[in-house]
């Protein structure tokens, strides 16, 4: 298996461009097999889980092309199939996301249940009550999702959500997009790529109001038209690398940011004692010395992302000071990496959500494995910060999330090699 070789100690010195953002892409491509003609979509990261979604839509009789890098075209014009292969299906989270497609589209959908992270109990219950507010009947078993049209039919309906999920958010608006009558979202999550999906819907001929809000309405229009449409920088790909300068130290320019959606991360991040400087599309850190402790809570967006958990704790690590870090959306993701971290050094008790963060001078090179992307993240920030080499592996689940991350890392002054077993 592929592992990362890091040697650390090196500060980070450069630009650093960052790619389309993974959690919209991954609801988009589906999304785009809601238009009966060609959609062009641009800024699509280059990364595993994009390559394997578009294997799926490809396997179920979607025409994909790849004019230049960063483009992908997509025809589903007479595409027939409900029922996407089942193998392929499993191996990603996003792929629920062709439930509420093929619910909206034709009306039915036979969908494996998905992989993907599994950092956590990741319930769809509020997705499925999603589908039964819109008519649909649900068989669920162990293995796969079946969707129907109930006896009355599908239409638009009001549903309040019992917590602001992302899935079941996107969900809930591609199925009821093509669908009679209004839907209501009520308690919607109100992350960037939201209300990015929402704007390649409406941009297809859509009419959905109030994405970003936590009430989103959709009249149901009866077909898409094809278009043109670039997703947004990617949030968590940003903070990756901003956290990794907060670690190392350094001066780079992270360009190809919506700044606005950093600034749970970046305020942080100077609350560290990091500078930052905010500018229209880029963000420049500079670290010299030691961090400062901090107190971070993850919250759904416009808090801290759980998400940039594991990143940040490196940080905390690293930092003068004892730091606490509280997870409220998914309890268990400490356990990704935390142990990883200790092996290296860093001195962490987690007790239930919180985690205590004594930081220490350094961390010291180790071989340390990745549970999860974010987790796998992480130790490459420690392995980039820490004294000595470090060997991270199971790094196909970093490469699910971070395009061309050796590249970047190393165009930054980075001593990183992908090493083929
Ligand atoms: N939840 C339920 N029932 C549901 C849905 C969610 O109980 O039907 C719970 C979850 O267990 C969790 C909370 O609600 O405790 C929030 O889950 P959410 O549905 O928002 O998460 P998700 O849609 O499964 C997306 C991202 C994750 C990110 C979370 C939170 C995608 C493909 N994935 O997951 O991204 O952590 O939102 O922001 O968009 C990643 O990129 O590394 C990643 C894991």
């Amino acid at each position: 298996m592929a592992r990362y070789e890091i040697i650390g100690g090196n500060p980070l010195n450069g630009t650093v461009t960052i790619s389309g953002a993974k959690n919209a892409a991954v609801a988009i491509l589906p999304a785009a097999l809601l238009v009966d003609g060609k959609c062009r979509i641009e800024n699509v990261p280059d990364i595993s889980d994009v390559r394997h979604l578009l294997n799926i839509l490809a396997g179920m009789g979607a025409k994909i092309e790849k004019p230049e890098p960063g483009v992908v075209e997509i025809d589903s014009t007479g595409l027939g199939c409900t029922e996407p292969d089942p193998a392929l299906v499993r191996k990603m989270r996003a792929s629920y996301y062709l439930m509420g497609v093929l619910l909206g589209r034709f009306g039915k959908a036979h969908v494996a249940l998905p992989g993907g992270c599994n950092f956590a109990a990741r319930p769809i219950d509020q997705h499925i009550k999603g589908f039964m507010a819109l008519g649909a009947d649900v068989e669920e078993t162990d293995e796969y999702v079946d969707l129907r049209p109930g006896p009355d039919g599908l239409q638009g309906n009001r549903i309040s959500l019992d917590m602001a999920s992302v899935g079941a958010t996107v969900n809930i608006m591609i199925a009821g997009v093509l669908l009679p009558g209004q839907t209501i979202i009520e308690n919607a999550a109100k992350e960037p790529h939201i209300v990015d999906l929402a704007n390649f819907l409406n941009t297809m001929g859509a009419r959905v109001y109030g994405a970003g809000t936590d009430t989103i309405k959709i009249r149901g229009v009866e077909s898409l038209k094809g278009g043109t449409y670039a997703i947004i920088p990617d949030q968590i790909e940003a903070g990756t690398y901003l956290a990794a300068v907060a670690a190392a130290g350094g001066n780079v320019l992270v360009q190809n940011v919506i700044p606005k959606h950093m600034e749970c991360i970046t305020s942080k991040l100077e609350e560290m004692g990091a500078k930052v400087i905010n500018y229209d599309d880029s963000i420049r850190i500079m670290q010299s010395g030691r961090l400062r402790r901090t107190t971070v809570k993850t919250r759904p967006y416009p808090g801290f992302p759980t998400d940039m958990q594991a990143q940040i704790c490196v940080c905390m690590a690293l930092a003068s000071g004892v730091s606490r870090l509280t997870e409220s959306v998914y309890e268990t993701r400490f356990f990704g990496y935390c142990t990883e971290l200790e092996s290296m050094g860093a001195n962490i008790q987690v007790s239930g959500k919180t985690a205590t963060v004594v930081g220490v001078e350094n961390l010291y090179g180790a071989t340390v494995c990745a549970h999860d992307l974010r987790a796998g993240a992480a130790l490459v920030i420690a392995g980039l910060s820490a004294q000595g080499t470090t060997y991270v592996e199971d790094i196909h689940y970093v490469e699910r999330g971070y395009e061309n991350l050796i590249g970047k890392l190393t165009a930054l002054g980075a001593e990183i090699r992908r090493l083929e077993d």
